[in-house]
């Protein structure tokens, strides 16, 4: 155990990452899905968390929308609760790879700092991110959940891409957007991620 000057100490497991990953077959990472509510975040989780599967990788998906049901039910959407939103997902997505999984983190995460946080929290460039570079008119347009109606009405306030800002990445892994004016379909873009996966192994 290793103090470090306030009370509160490290245990190291005799069990360690590289074991686990050994026994799982595969490599722990983070692949953070970032982007505009609506432009697709949580449909590429799911069908690249189904691709993985099927090739027999091991994946959980940590969605921002399901956590604010539990973990982050006490966070709100003013600016220190996107921060601590995403420093809570970024810890246990990073809790996540070291048990070996691939980790499939879907959260608007609209501040560049945060998301720079949670990369710097996984040195072993095992953060992988994802920008879903989808037009807001799309977003809007799609408005599964209705929630840009009421942002626009003013019914909503702090709605981001509306009277919120998004600050896009400026070095990500991987850019997904659309393809000759159309969103490609969810399987062409998960597939663009598992064989970014595979080519980095
Ligand atoms: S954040 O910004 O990363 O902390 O947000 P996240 O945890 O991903 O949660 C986003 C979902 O919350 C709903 N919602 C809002 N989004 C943005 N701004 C405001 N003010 C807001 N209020 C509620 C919305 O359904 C988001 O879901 P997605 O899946 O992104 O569409």
């Amino acid at each position: 155990a290793i103090g470090n000057g306030t009370n509160i100490f490290w245990h190291e497991c005799p069990v360690g990452k590289s074991e686990r990953q050994k026994l799982l077959d595969q490599k722990g990472c983070v692949v953070w899905i970032t982007g505009l509510s609506g432009s697709g975040k949580s449909t590429l989780a799911c069908s690249l968390s189904r691709e993985l599967h099927a090739k027999g990788k091991l994946s959980y998906v940590l969605d921002g929308d399901n956590l604010r049901h539990g973990l982050n039910k006490d966070l709100g959407f003013k600016f220190e609760d996107r921060t601590e939103n995403i420093r809570r997902v970024g810890e246990v997505a990073k809790l996540f790879a070291d048990a070996g999984l691939i980790c499939i983190a879907s959260l608007i995460s609209p501040y560049r700092k945060d998301r720079d946080a949670c990369r710097a929290m996984l040195p072993d460039l095992s953060f992988i991110e994802v920008y879903m570079n989808m037009p807001l008119e799309l977003c809007e347009e799609r408005d599964a959940k209705g929630l840009y109606k009421l942002a626009r009405a003013k019914k909503i306030k702090g709605f981001t891409g509306i009277d919120d800002p998004y600050e896009p990445p400026l070095n990500c892994e991987i850019e997904l957007s659309l393809q000759d004016g159309v969103c490609p379909p969810p399987g062409t873009m998960s597939g663009r991620v598992v064989t970014y996966l595979e080519e980095k192994g």
